[in-house]
């Protein structure tokens, strides 16, 4: 079996302003700082990736500094648009793509999101590629077939020894934000699912490498169980990521995971 470092991510979404980003990010420097078990992210919202960068460089934390989203183009005519250097000018070292609200609420397609893919790893990035099926999906027995065309479609493409940058997030769309988590046995069969996918793609060791993190109304009561299945390696988080206790909770449940 080999040992993968669990990843959690807070993905801020569009919430906090600047002085709660600024405070959240301190408190967690303070916490995280001697953690070596657990990658922290934070991903907050672009106009405070510099203030929270700020923070985690002043405190020379672990934590890394994350982006919600980019545009794959390196730069022109795309009003309201961010570029990968721009964020790499601010200390953002990971990327998400494919977060399900911008699948679903924005209307981003999977051949954007392989642009996205192929763009954030050419400029040296750490990429995490969200997928997930709707309840509706779910309920027609589509899960794995969604998430495997949202895994395959993703990553069309990508050079494989750029794997060892990717990191795959299955967050089932009727769990984020709902109050509703996927039970730990059909996450970890979700999970295995994609790893298959990875394995046919790419190899059985880059799949048996690469990270695959569940997300979708993630607590600290229900990390522990989540965490414990062999193939969810950390989680990505959003509400219970707006609190330094809550998602210290977490971060602790994935350091127990590696050392039970
Ligand atoms: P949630 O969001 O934890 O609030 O369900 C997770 C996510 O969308 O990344």
């Amino acid at each position: 079996m080999t040992p993968r470092k669990p990843i959690v991510g807070g993905n801020w979404k569009m919430n906090l302003h600047r002085a709660q980003a600024v405070d959240l990010a301190k408190s967690l420097v303070d916490r995280v700082n001697s953690n070596e078990d657990v990658e922290v992210i934070l991903f907050p919202p672009f106009p405070y990736l510099e203030a929270v960068g700020k923070v985690l460089r002043d405190a020379s934390s672990p934590i890394r500094l994350g982006a919600q989203d980019f545009y794959h183009q390196p730069n022109g005519a795309y009003t309201g648009e961010v570029s990968i250097s721009m964020l790499a000018d601010l200390g953002v070292t990971n990327v998400l793509v494919g977060h399900s609200e911008r699948r679903h609420v924005i209307g981003e397609n999977d051949v954007l999101l392989n642009q996205k893919v192929l763009a954030g790893l050419k400029a040296g990035m750490e990429v995490m590629l969200c997928v997930g099926e709707k309840l509706e999906q779910r309920e027609a027995n589509q899960t794995d077939d969604i998430n495997a065309g949202q895994t395959r479609y993703g990553l069309a493409g990508v050079d494989p020894k750029d794997m060892a940058r990717v990191s795959i997030a299955y967050e089932p769309v009727w769990a984020i934000g709902t109050g509703k988590t996927a039970t730990a046995a059909d996450a970890q069969n979700a999970h295995v699912a994609i790893r298959e996918v990875v394995a046919r793609q790419f190899s059985t060791d880059i799949a048996q490498h690469v990270r695959i993190l569940y997300g979708g109304s993630v607590k600290g009561s229900n990390a522990p169980e989540l965490f414990a299945q062999s193939d969810i390696d950390g989680g990505l988080i959003g509400g219970a990521a707006l609190k330094a206790d809550d998602f210290m909770a977490i971060i602790d449940a994935a350091t127990n995971s590696v050392s039970a």
